[in-house]
Protein backbone atom coordinates (compact mmCIF):
# COMPACT_ATOMS: atom_id res chain seq x y z
CA UNK A 1 0.00 0.00 0.00
CA UNK A 2 1.34 3.43 -0.78
CA UNK A 3 0.77 5.81 2.36
CA UNK A 4 2.86 8.84 0.74
CA UNK A 5 -0.24 10.92 0.69
CA UNK A 6 -1.64 10.12 3.84
CA UNK A 7 2.25 10.57 5.09
CA UNK A 8 2.29 14.01 3.49
CA UNK A 9 -1.38 14.76 5.00
CA UNK A 10 0.13 14.60 8.60
CA UNK A 11 3.45 16.30 7.88
CA UNK A 12 5.85 13.26 8.20
CA UNK A 13 8.91 12.79 5.83
CA UNK A 14 8.33 11.24 2.21
CA UNK A 15 10.49 9.78 0.03
CA UNK A 16 9.15 11.95 -3.06
CA UNK A 17 6.44 14.64 -3.34
CA UNK A 18 2.74 12.75 -3.40
CA UNK A 19 0.33 14.05 -5.75
CA UNK A 20 -3.16 13.72 -7.68
CA UNK A 21 -5.39 15.51 -9.42
CA UNK A 22 -8.68 17.40 -8.75
CA UNK A 23 -11.27 16.30 -10.47
CA UNK A 24 -8.74 13.49 -11.94
CA UNK A 25 -11.59 11.55 -13.17
CA UNK A 26 -13.44 13.10 -15.78
CA UNK A 27 -14.05 14.21 -19.96
CA UNK A 28 -10.69 14.40 -20.35
CA UNK A 29 -10.27 11.10 -20.31
CA UNK A 30 -11.52 9.20 -23.51
CA UNK A 31 -11.77 5.53 -21.34
CA UNK A 32 -14.07 7.80 -19.32
CA UNK A 33 -16.42 9.53 -22.05
CA UNK A 34 -16.75 5.68 -23.12
CA UNK A 35 -18.42 5.07 -20.03
CA UNK A 36 -20.88 8.31 -20.14
CA UNK A 37 -21.88 7.44 -23.42
CA UNK A 38 -24.03 4.56 -22.21
CA UNK A 39 -25.45 6.58 -18.89
CA UNK A 40 -26.19 9.96 -17.75
CA UNK A 41 -24.16 11.78 -15.35
CA UNK A 42 -26.38 11.17 -11.99
CA UNK A 43 -27.10 7.34 -13.16
CA UNK A 44 -23.27 7.12 -13.38
CA UNK A 45 -22.76 8.70 -9.93
CA UNK A 46 -25.44 6.04 -8.41
CA UNK A 47 -24.19 3.10 -9.94
CA UNK A 48 -21.08 1.34 -7.93
CA UNK A 49 -19.46 -0.80 -10.11
CA UNK A 50 -19.09 2.20 -13.09
CA UNK A 51 -17.98 4.30 -10.52
CA UNK A 52 -15.50 2.14 -9.45
CA UNK A 53 -14.38 1.84 -12.71
CA UNK A 54 -14.23 5.79 -13.15
CA UNK A 55 -12.51 6.09 -10.18
CA UNK A 56 -9.83 3.69 -11.45
CA UNK A 57 -9.05 5.45 -14.46
CA UNK A 58 -6.80 8.07 -13.66
CA UNK A 59 -5.30 5.91 -11.30
CA UNK A 60 -4.35 3.30 -13.40
CA UNK A 61 -3.36 6.18 -16.09
CA UNK A 62 -1.62 8.61 -14.12
CA UNK A 63 -0.17 6.62 -11.59
CA UNK A 64 -0.60 8.84 -9.18
CA UNK A 65 -0.74 8.88 -5.13
CA UNK A 66 -4.26 9.27 -4.44
CA UNK A 67 -7.40 8.29 -5.49
CA UNK A 68 -11.04 10.27 -4.96
CA UNK A 69 -14.12 9.11 -4.70
CA UNK A 70 -16.65 9.03 -7.79
CA UNK A 71 -19.52 11.13 -6.97
CA UNK A 72 -20.44 14.76 -6.94
CA UNK A 73 -20.75 17.66 -4.08
CA UNK A 74 -24.34 17.62 -5.55
CA UNK A 75 -25.65 14.11 -4.48
CA UNK A 76 -25.94 15.15 -0.79
CA UNK A 77 -28.11 17.83 -1.65
CA UNK A 78 -30.65 15.95 -3.92
CA UNK A 79 -30.90 13.31 -0.60
CA UNK A 80 -32.36 16.56 1.17
CA UNK A 81 -34.97 16.32 -0.84
CA UNK A 82 -33.86 18.95 -3.65
CA UNK A 83 -34.60 17.89 -6.97
CA UNK A 84 -31.68 17.61 -9.39
CA UNK A 85 -30.72 17.81 -12.93
CA UNK A 86 -27.94 17.28 -15.03
CA UNK A 87 -28.97 18.93 -18.70
CA UNK A 88 -26.14 18.03 -21.26
CA UNK A 89 -23.81 20.61 -21.69
CA UNK A 90 -25.55 22.85 -19.47
CA UNK A 91 -24.13 21.48 -15.92
CA UNK A 92 -26.14 21.13 -12.90
CA UNK A 93 -29.66 22.61 -12.38
CA UNK A 94 -32.37 22.85 -9.75
CA UNK A 95 -35.67 23.41 -11.01
CA UNK A 96 -37.35 24.69 -7.38
CA UNK A 97 -34.39 26.91 -5.78
CA UNK A 98 -34.16 27.54 -1.89
CA UNK A 99 -35.09 30.99 -1.71
CA UNK A 100 -38.06 31.28 1.10
CA UNK A 101 -38.66 29.28 4.49
CA UNK A 102 -41.46 27.18 2.77
CA UNK A 103 -38.92 25.51 0.56
CA UNK A 104 -36.08 25.37 3.93
CA UNK A 105 -38.53 23.31 5.71
CA UNK A 106 -39.57 20.95 2.95
CA UNK A 107 -35.59 19.72 3.26
CA UNK A 108 -34.85 17.00 5.25
CA UNK A 109 -31.18 16.21 6.70
CA UNK A 110 -30.96 12.76 4.77
CA UNK A 111 -29.31 9.58 6.99
CA UNK A 112 -26.73 9.12 4.70
CA UNK A 113 -26.96 4.89 4.50
CA UNK A 114 -30.54 5.27 3.42
CA UNK A 115 -30.11 7.92 1.12
CA UNK A 116 -27.06 7.64 -0.56
CA UNK A 117 -25.86 3.84 0.18
CA UNK A 118 -24.21 3.52 -3.55
CA UNK A 119 -21.68 6.12 -2.38
CA UNK A 120 -21.00 4.06 0.82
CA UNK A 121 -20.87 1.06 -1.43
CA UNK A 122 -18.42 2.72 -3.94
CA UNK A 123 -16.26 3.39 -1.50
CA UNK A 124 -15.89 -0.36 0.46
CA UNK A 125 -15.95 -2.01 -3.03
CA UNK A 126 -12.89 0.61 -3.77
CA UNK A 127 -11.06 -0.13 -0.69
CA UNK A 128 -10.80 -3.70 -2.12
CA UNK A 129 -9.28 -2.48 -5.17
CA UNK A 130 -6.94 0.36 -4.20
CA UNK A 131 -2.97 0.16 -3.66
CA UNK A 132 -3.38 3.72 -2.64
CA UNK A 133 -5.26 5.89 -0.25
CA UNK A 134 -9.14 6.81 -1.17
CA UNK A 135 -10.22 10.07 -0.47
CA UNK A 136 -13.96 11.32 0.17
CA UNK A 137 -15.34 14.43 -0.39
CA UNK A 138 -17.99 16.76 0.00
CA UNK A 139 -18.82 20.63 -0.76
CA UNK A 140 -18.74 22.84 1.97
CA UNK A 141 -21.99 24.72 3.00
CA UNK A 142 -21.12 28.27 1.14
CA UNK A 143 -20.08 25.86 -1.77
CA UNK A 144 -22.97 23.82 -1.49
CA UNK A 145 -25.78 26.65 -0.61
CA UNK A 146 -24.93 28.53 -4.01
CA UNK A 147 -26.29 25.73 -6.07
CA UNK A 148 -29.52 25.56 -3.55
CA UNK A 149 -30.17 29.19 -3.58
CA UNK A 150 -29.12 30.36 -7.34
CA UNK A 151 -30.89 26.99 -9.07
CA UNK A 152 -27.63 26.31 -10.39
CA UNK A 153 -24.63 27.57 -11.25
CA UNK A 154 -23.42 31.39 -10.88
CA UNK A 155 -21.12 34.02 -11.97
CA UNK A 156 -22.43 37.18 -9.58
CA UNK A 157 -24.56 34.78 -7.25
CA UNK A 158 -27.25 37.61 -7.25
CA UNK A 159 -29.98 35.48 -5.21
CA UNK A 160 -27.14 33.84 -2.43
CA UNK A 161 -25.97 37.54 -1.65
CA UNK A 162 -29.66 38.67 -1.71
CA UNK A 163 -30.57 36.56 0.92
CA UNK A 164 -27.38 36.81 2.87
CA UNK A 165 -28.01 40.47 3.35
CA UNK A 166 -31.85 40.93 3.49
CA UNK A 167 -32.51 37.58 5.17
CA UNK A 168 -29.76 36.11 7.14
CA UNK A 169 -31.84 33.56 9.48
CA UNK A 170 -33.58 32.21 6.02
CA UNK A 171 -29.60 32.16 4.96
CA UNK A 172 -28.67 31.10 8.18
CA UNK A 173 -31.30 28.11 8.07
CA UNK A 174 -30.00 26.93 4.89
CA UNK A 175 -26.78 26.36 5.83
CA UNK A 176 -27.11 24.53 9.16
CA UNK A 177 -29.09 21.97 7.39
CA UNK A 178 -26.26 21.96 4.51
CA UNK A 179 -23.90 21.41 7.45
CA UNK A 180 -25.75 18.89 9.60
CA UNK A 181 -25.86 16.98 6.09
CA UNK A 182 -22.38 16.91 5.25
CA UNK A 183 -21.26 15.83 8.94
CA UNK A 184 -23.56 13.04 8.85
CA UNK A 185 -22.40 12.13 4.69
CA UNK A 186 -18.53 12.49 5.66
CA UNK A 187 -18.35 10.39 8.84
CA UNK A 188 -20.49 7.87 6.84
CA UNK A 189 -17.71 8.07 3.89
CA UNK A 190 -15.10 7.50 6.77
CA UNK A 191 -17.01 4.80 8.17
CA UNK A 192 -17.12 2.75 4.87
CA UNK A 193 -13.49 3.06 4.31
CA UNK A 194 -12.44 6.47 3.23
CA UNK A 195 -9.23 7.68 4.14
CA UNK A 196 -8.99 11.60 4.12
CA UNK A 197 -11.81 14.03 3.55
CA UNK A 198 -11.50 16.87 1.17
CA UNK A 199 -14.56 19.54 1.73
CA UNK A 200 -14.41 21.98 -1.25
CA UNK A 201 -15.51 25.25 -0.96
CA UNK A 202 -15.49 26.54 -4.81
CA UNK A 203 -17.01 29.61 -4.12
CA UNK A 204 -15.79 30.97 -1.52
CA UNK A 205 -13.25 33.36 -3.10
CA UNK A 206 -16.81 35.60 -4.21
CA UNK A 207 -16.75 36.82 -0.47
CA UNK A 208 -14.85 39.59 1.06
CA UNK A 209 -12.83 38.39 4.01
CA UNK A 210 -15.22 39.98 6.58
CA UNK A 211 -18.47 37.76 4.87
CA UNK A 212 -16.28 35.12 4.74
CA UNK A 213 -15.83 34.88 8.36
CA UNK A 214 -19.42 35.93 9.11
CA UNK A 215 -21.56 33.78 6.66
CA UNK A 216 -19.22 31.05 5.19
CA UNK A 217 -16.26 29.51 7.73
CA UNK A 218 -17.98 28.96 10.64
CA UNK A 219 -19.72 25.85 8.78
CA UNK A 220 -17.06 24.90 7.53
CA UNK A 221 -15.59 24.90 10.73
CA UNK A 222 -17.53 23.33 12.49
CA UNK A 223 -17.79 20.31 9.83
CA UNK A 224 -14.11 20.47 10.63
CA UNK A 225 -14.10 20.08 14.28
CA UNK A 226 -17.25 17.23 14.09
CA UNK A 227 -14.54 15.24 11.90
CA UNK A 228 -11.92 16.03 14.38
CA UNK A 229 -12.83 11.94 16.35
CA UNK A 230 -12.56 10.34 13.03
CA UNK A 231 -7.93 11.11 13.32
CA UNK A 232 -8.34 11.52 9.89
CA UNK A 233 -6.86 14.15 7.64
CA UNK A 234 -9.37 16.66 6.76
CA UNK A 235 -8.19 18.89 3.76
CA UNK A 236 -10.01 21.92 3.31
CA UNK A 237 -9.91 24.02 0.05
CA UNK A 238 -11.12 27.26 -0.67
CA UNK A 239 -11.25 28.22 -4.74
CA UNK A 240 -10.12 31.60 -4.91
CA UNK A 241 -9.00 31.82 -1.75
CA UNK A 242 -5.49 33.23 -1.42
CA UNK A 243 -7.01 36.49 0.30
CA UNK A 244 -8.79 34.16 2.98
CA UNK A 245 -5.40 32.24 3.81
CA UNK A 246 -5.00 32.93 7.34
CA UNK A 247 -8.51 32.80 8.28
CA UNK A 248 -8.75 29.21 6.78
CA UNK A 249 -4.87 28.17 8.17
CA UNK A 250 -6.69 28.59 11.80
CA UNK A 251 -9.07 26.07 11.46
CA UNK A 252 -8.43 22.30 12.33
CA UNK A 253 -8.09 21.20 8.68
CA UNK A 254 -4.93 19.37 8.16
CA UNK A 255 -4.32 20.22 4.75
CA UNK A 256 -5.05 23.73 3.62
CA UNK A 257 -5.65 23.51 -0.29
CA UNK A 258 -4.10 26.17 -3.03
CA UNK A 259 -5.25 27.67 -5.89
CA UNK A 260 -2.86 28.92 -8.33
CA UNK A 261 -3.33 33.18 -7.58
CA UNK A 262 -0.48 33.28 -4.75
CA UNK A 263 2.90 32.14 -5.17
CA UNK A 264 3.60 28.78 -3.05
CA UNK A 265 6.49 30.45 -0.91
CA UNK A 266 3.78 33.37 0.10
CA UNK A 267 1.12 30.68 0.81
CA UNK A 268 3.38 28.73 3.04
CA UNK A 269 4.14 31.78 5.24
CA UNK A 270 0.43 32.51 5.54
CA UNK A 271 -0.30 28.58 6.50
CA UNK A 272 3.01 28.05 8.96
CA UNK A 273 2.46 24.84 10.57
CA UNK A 274 0.03 22.66 8.65
CA UNK A 275 0.49 20.68 5.03
CA UNK A 276 -0.48 22.46 1.52
CA UNK A 277 -2.10 20.91 -1.28
CA UNK A 278 -1.70 22.47 -5.07
CA UNK A 279 -0.49 24.83 -6.32
CA UNK A 280 -0.31 25.03 -9.91
CA UNK A 281 -2.56 26.73 -13.00
CA UNK A 282 -4.63 24.02 -14.55
CA UNK A 283 -4.22 25.37 -17.75
CA UNK A 284 -0.51 25.13 -17.30
CA UNK A 285 -0.57 21.55 -18.92
CA UNK A 286 -0.83 23.32 -22.17
CA UNK A 287 2.22 24.57 -21.53
CA UNK A 288 5.30 23.18 -24.10
CA UNK A 289 6.90 20.37 -21.41
CA UNK A 290 10.12 22.36 -20.90
CA UNK A 291 8.05 25.40 -19.33
CA UNK A 292 5.61 23.21 -17.66
CA UNK A 293 8.34 20.83 -15.89
CA UNK A 294 9.80 24.40 -14.88
CA UNK A 295 6.97 25.60 -13.28
CA UNK A 296 6.88 22.17 -11.69
CA UNK A 297 9.98 22.36 -10.35
CA UNK A 298 9.25 26.23 -9.08
CA UNK A 299 6.17 24.88 -6.46
CA UNK A 300 8.39 22.51 -5.24
CA UNK A 301 11.16 24.49 -4.55
CA UNK A 302 8.27 26.96 -2.89
CA UNK A 303 7.42 24.23 -0.84
CA UNK A 304 10.36 23.17 0.12
CA UNK A 305 9.92 24.12 3.96
CA UNK A 306 5.94 23.36 4.15
CA UNK A 307 5.54 21.15 7.18
CA UNK A 308 4.01 18.87 4.25
CA UNK A 309 3.12 19.36 0.40
CA UNK A 310 0.84 16.80 -1.59
CA UNK A 311 1.41 18.17 -4.99
CA UNK A 312 -2.14 19.08 -7.07
CA UNK A 313 -3.58 21.52 -9.84
CA UNK A 314 -5.25 25.05 -8.19
CA UNK A 315 -8.60 23.25 -9.27
CA UNK A 316 -10.15 20.87 -11.29
CA UNK A 317 -8.62 19.55 -14.59
CA UNK A 318 -10.17 21.22 -17.76
CA UNK A 319 -11.90 18.86 -19.83
CA UNK A 320 -9.67 19.94 -23.08
CA UNK A 321 -6.53 18.72 -21.19
CA UNK A 322 -4.67 16.29 -23.08
CA UNK A 323 -4.11 13.53 -20.75
CA UNK A 324 -0.66 12.68 -22.24
CA UNK A 325 -0.29 15.90 -20.37
CA UNK A 326 -1.62 14.99 -17.00
CA UNK A 327 0.35 11.77 -17.08
CA UNK A 328 3.53 13.89 -17.71
CA UNK A 329 2.75 16.46 -14.95
CA UNK A 330 2.91 13.20 -12.67
CA UNK A 331 5.93 11.97 -13.47
CA UNK A 332 8.12 15.36 -13.38
CA UNK A 333 6.55 15.31 -9.65
CA UNK A 334 8.00 12.31 -8.67
CA UNK A 335 10.86 12.31 -10.62
CA UNK A 336 11.82 15.78 -9.12
CA UNK A 337 10.60 15.35 -5.68
CA UNK A 338 12.76 12.15 -5.41
CA UNK A 339 15.42 12.21 -2.49
O1 LIG B 1 -12.10 12.68 -9.98
C1 LIG B 1 -12.96 13.42 -9.48
O2 LIG B 1 -12.68 14.42 -8.81
C2 LIG B 1 -14.38 13.05 -9.75
C3 LIG B 1 -15.33 13.29 -8.65
C4 LIG B 1 -15.92 14.69 -8.64
C5 LIG B 1 -16.88 15.19 -9.56
N1 LIG B 1 -17.28 16.42 -9.11
C6 LIG B 1 -17.40 14.49 -10.75
C7 LIG B 1 -18.03 15.29 -11.82
C8 LIG B 1 -15.69 15.68 -7.69
C9 LIG B 1 -14.70 15.68 -6.53
C10 LIG B 1 -16.58 16.75 -7.99
C11 LIG B 1 -16.67 17.96 -7.17
C12 LIG B 1 -17.55 19.06 -7.61
N2 LIG B 1 -18.74 19.01 -8.27
C13 LIG B 1 -17.30 20.42 -7.29
C14 LIG B 1 -16.13 20.93 -6.45
C15 LIG B 1 -14.86 20.96 -7.21
C16 LIG B 1 -14.79 22.07 -8.23
O3 LIG B 1 -14.53 21.71 -9.41
O4 LIG B 1 -14.95 23.24 -7.88
C17 LIG B 1 -18.35 21.19 -7.85
C18 LIG B 1 -18.49 22.70 -7.77
C19 LIG B 1 -19.26 20.28 -8.46
C20 LIG B 1 -20.56 20.59 -9.13
C21 LIG B 1 -20.58 20.18 -10.54
N3 LIG B 1 -20.56 18.89 -10.98
C22 LIG B 1 -20.68 21.03 -11.69
C23 LIG B 1 -20.74 22.53 -11.64
C24 LIG B 1 -20.68 20.19 -12.81
C25 LIG B 1 -20.83 20.60 -14.26
C26 LIG B 1 -19.64 21.29 -14.76
C27 LIG B 1 -18.44 20.38 -14.85
O5 LIG B 1 -17.43 20.64 -14.19
O6 LIG B 1 -18.53 19.39 -15.59
C28 LIG B 1 -20.55 18.86 -12.35
C29 LIG B 1 -20.49 17.63 -13.19
C30 LIG B 1 -19.41 16.67 -12.94
N4 LIG B 1 -19.01 16.24 -11.70
C31 LIG B 1 -18.67 15.96 -13.93
C32 LIG B 1 -17.81 15.10 -13.24
C33 LIG B 1 -16.85 14.10 -13.86
C34 LIG B 1 -18.85 16.08 -15.44
C35 LIG B 1 -20.13 15.41 -15.76
C36 LIG B 1 -20.19 14.79 -17.13
O7 LIG B 1 -19.67 13.68 -17.30
O8 LIG B 1 -20.83 15.39 -18.00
Amino acid sequence: MNDTFLRACRGEKTEYTPVWLMRQAGRYLPEYLKVRSTVDFLSLCKTPELCIKVTLQPVERLKVDAAILFSDILIPLEAMGATLKFHEGRGPVFPDPIRDYEALSKLIIPDPHEKTGFVLETIRLLRRELQVPLIGFAGAPFTCATYLIEGGSSKVFPETKKIMYTAPDLFHGIMDKITETTIACLKAQAEAGAQALQLFDSWAGILAPGDFTRYALPYAERIIDALQELGLPIIYFANNGATLLKYSAATKAHVIGLDWRIDMKDAIDTVGNKAVQGNLDPFALLLPRKELKERIQRILHGARDAKGHIFNLGHGIHQFTPPKQAEFMVECVHELSST
